[in-house]
């Protein structure tokens, strides 16, 4: 019996050490001590074929825990909190599998790029706002029938995610204010996601972005404006384009025009095909007030117009709901 105990102890301590601990039932000992108890009296038989199934399944035991641990050491252990090539590396996915930069965003950093070149510095806008970013410093008189165009979300504190990249123009213009009256000018663009509670189809989004520009000096005028338009929009689609523009009231502009580009044939217009793509004008004196620039001496000009928009018509995409839809077969026609 006390045999049979050291046995069981050895046997164990090799399961611990063993790649293969399985083979362990296959011991010369473990047969020994089966064929042992023949060799007994009848009567120490029965204690003995007990401790030996008692031996035998402390060694199964044994033997299925370090398989176990066998097991979960072969699975490679994912380090969530690092970078994305680090895991699918290990895990040797093929290019079109390990994902790829949204065209939403491989957009946006062209349209940036396009107007840091132009010399306008570029800020991201925020994604959660207040009443005054979005209407009060933007010239909407509280409670004006304007402020139900922008469908805004509000949450239960007030605050609201913003409706348009125009939340951006009161910060902007403060931060500037020292450039004005050290003798310099303010050329800013911001952009990114807006929010609006609209009636979805193929045009419109609840989620979309947008680009917004900024200029501020003593002598801006509408035909800079215009001119820097249809420069971004000649670079950015890579052909000379028709271009016009329409009044269109928007209570942050005096006046205020919406800018039109007629749609390339290369891109499948026909001549007289304007695509209206972005609200712009001269900043309301109210505007420049609210961040304290004063409008007798410095004036400017504002745009802000759809990402999606310039996107779709680049890519001919003809809903805007695949940029937020996730799906694959969208996403990999950017790859
Ligand atoms: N914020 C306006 C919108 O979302 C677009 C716009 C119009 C922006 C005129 C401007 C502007 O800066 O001057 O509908």
């Amino acid at each position: 019996m006390d045999n049979v105990k050291e046995i069981q102890d050895k046997l164990i301590a090799q399961v611990a050490l063993s790649d293969t601990p399985r083979e362990i039932l296959k011991s010369s000992e473990l047969k020994q001590l089966y064929g042992a108890i023949t060799s007994l009296p009848v009567e120490e038989r029965g204690n003995y074929g007990k401790s030996i199934n008692q031996l035998k399944r402390a060694l199964e035991l044994a033997i299925t825990s370090k398989e176990l641990d066998l097991e979960n050491a072969a699975v490679e252990t994912i380090d969530v909190t690092a970078p994305w090539d680090k895991n699918t590396g290990r895990l040797n996915l093929l290019p079109a599998e390990q994902g790829t930069r949204h065209p939403l965003t491989t957009e946006i950093e062209n349209i940036i790029d396009i107007f840091t070149r132009m010399g306008f510095e570029a800020f991201e806008s925020r994604q959660i706002d207040n009443d005054e970013n979005m209407f009060g410093a933007l010239n909407f008189p509280e409670n004006h029938p304007a402020r139900d165009g922008y469908d805004t979300f509000r949450t239960e504190e007030g605050f609201i995610p913003p409706a348009h990249t125009s939340t951006m123009q009161n910060r902007i213009l403060k931060a500037g204010k020292a450039k004005l009256e050290a003798g310099g000018q303010i050329a800013a663009v911001s952009y990114g996601r807006v929010f609006r509670n609209e009636d979805l189809d193929a045009t419109h989004e609840h989620t979309f972005y947008q680009y917004e520009g900024v200029f501020v000096s003593k002598d801006a005028t509408l035909g800079q404006m215009i001119g820097a338009l249809r420069s971004f929009f000649e670079i950015y689609y890579g052909q000379k384009l028709k271009t016009k523009t329409q009044p269109a009231y928007f209570p942050f502009v005096e006046p205020g025009l919406e800018f039109a580009i007629e749609r390339p044939v290369a891109l499948g217009g026909k001549p007289g095909d304007w695509l209206e793509m972005l609200g712009c004008g001269m900043i309301h004196p109210n505007v420049l007030k609210s961040a304290g620039i004063d409008p007798v001496i410095y004036r400017g000009f504002a745009w802000g117009g759809g990402v999606e928009r310039l996107v779709m018509l680049k890519h001919g995409i003809e809903d805007i709901r695949h940029f937020e839809s996730g799906k694959l077969q969208f996403l990999r026609k950017f790859l």
